[in-house]
């Protein structure tokens, strides 16, 4: 069911009773955003205002996000864009409960951007501050829209991170799997610059991919095929896709369209066949609940029709109802930031002024510690 945030009118001034309204803030990656959201004392959410700035232009020459230009851009950004949305919320600080930032994972110079805001605010004006896992925000946004109940499946697919986590709560998350190189998010980006497609390359594969004739032109692997674990791997898929294009003698755009085509279904496969397993064990280990279950897809990708359409037939197969929260809040938003921090806010769940920008943070430590696919290097972050 969606609530109904999108019809809200805020009345500037007073909130109401037991209600918690926060100021979100998120620069992890190459999206600078802010939001204000309220959470009602029944746990209803509103979100106020919202505002999101790209930076595709400024990478694109490169192929892919560049960090000291994100983190320039969002440290230009993010003050005018903080007091955009309390503007248009009707609000001051003093109005807010709480001041909520990403803290991490994600590009350092970027999410200093971000915790640097909250922090002044947090100072100026006396409040709360919430240092939020930029996965959390992820694994709690299907909660924007949906009355979701806890406890749900989330498939996160991004350009930086791709995992299958078991969200039973606030702080109670469980990871099942993840990538062991690649995110998926990447390969459509990495396998796009090859083929020459511009940047984001998920948007342009799916643009090509339509105009396939023989979309099982270009072979790919199966990744995994004989690995029992939920995690992912992309990278044998990128370097299959480039083999099948360096073979190609002068390349026209219906080998474009075709390769695409076979990228594309190759990755909807892979992290259909993941969540997939993912089902499995989510299953039996909440036998109690009544099908169906939740299957949350978030992230990017999730965006993908293709990929939508494979974990639609999987969770079929499996008892499970797909659930995509709509674009926005798929894609790095600051809404999601604000809802995290709300929640953190209402259990009493604050940080102090000295919280740490991190580019590493796992949602499940536990989980991170004994598996292969959090080691150190630049495999940490999408982790
Ligand atoms: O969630 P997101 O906006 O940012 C983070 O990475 O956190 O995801 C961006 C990624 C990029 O790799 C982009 O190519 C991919 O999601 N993406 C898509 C599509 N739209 C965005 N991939 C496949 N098909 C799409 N339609
Ligand atoms: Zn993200």
């Amino acid at each position: 069911m969606a609530l109904s945030h999108d019809q809200v009118h805020p009345q500037p001034g007073a909130a109401p009773q037991g209600a918690l309204t926060v100021l979100g803030l998120e620069s992890s990656c190459d999206d600078t955003a802010a939001a204000v959201l309220r959470r009602h004392g029944d746990g209803r959410i509103e979100v106020l205002a919202e505002a999101v700035m790209g930076q595709n232009s400024a990478h694109a020459p490169f192929g892919g996000v560049v960090p000291e230009i994100a983190a320039r851009a969002h440290a230009e950004r993010m003050d005018g864009l903080a007091a955009g949305v309390l503007n248009e919320a009707g609000l001051s600080p003093f109005d807010l409960d709480g001041v909520a930032a990403t803290a991490g994972p994600g590009l350092i110079g970027g999410v200093m951007a971000a915790l640097m805001t909250a922090k002044g605010i947090a100072l100026g004006a006396n409040l709360p501050l919430l240092a939020v896992n930029h996965l959390e925000g992820h694994a709690l946004s299907p909660r924007l829209t949906h009355a979701l109940a806890f406890p749900y499946l989330l498939l996160l697919v991004s350009g930086g991170h791709t995992q299958l986590v078991i969200v039973e709560g606030v702080g109670r998350m469980t990871r099942l799997g993840s990538t062991l190189d690649d995110a998926a998010g990447e390969a459509f980006d990495k396998t796009a610059k090859v083929m020459g497609l511009g940047f984001p390359g998920g948007p342009a594969v799916e643009r090509y991919a339509q105009d396939a004739e023989a979309p099982d032109r270009f072979p790919l692997p199966m990744m995994l095929a004989r690995d029992a674990s939920c995690n992912f791997s992309f990278a044998g898929l990128k370097t299959a896709a480039r083999r099948h294009w360096d073979g190609l003698d002068a390349p026209n755009d219906q080998d474009r369209a075709d390769l695409a085509a076979s990228m594309q279904a190759a990755i909807a496969r892979h992290l259909a066949q993941r969540a997939g397993r993912a089902m499995s064990i989510f299953k039996s280990r909440f036998e109690a609940l009544d099908s169906p279950l939740p299957l949350v897809a978030a992230g990017g990708v999730a965006s993908n029709t293709a990929v939508r359409e494979a974990l639609q037939a999987e969770a079929q197969r499996h008892g499970f109802e797909l659930i995509a929260p709509p674009l926005k809040y798929c894609t790095d938003n600051a809404a999601m930031i604000a809802l995290a921090g709300a929640e953190r806010l209402a259990l009493g769940l604050t940080d102090g002024l000295d919280a740490a920008a991190r580019p590493r943070w796992p949602l499940d430590q536990d989980a991170a510690a004994h598996d292969p696919a959090s080691g150190s290097g630049r495999k940490g972050p999408k982790a």
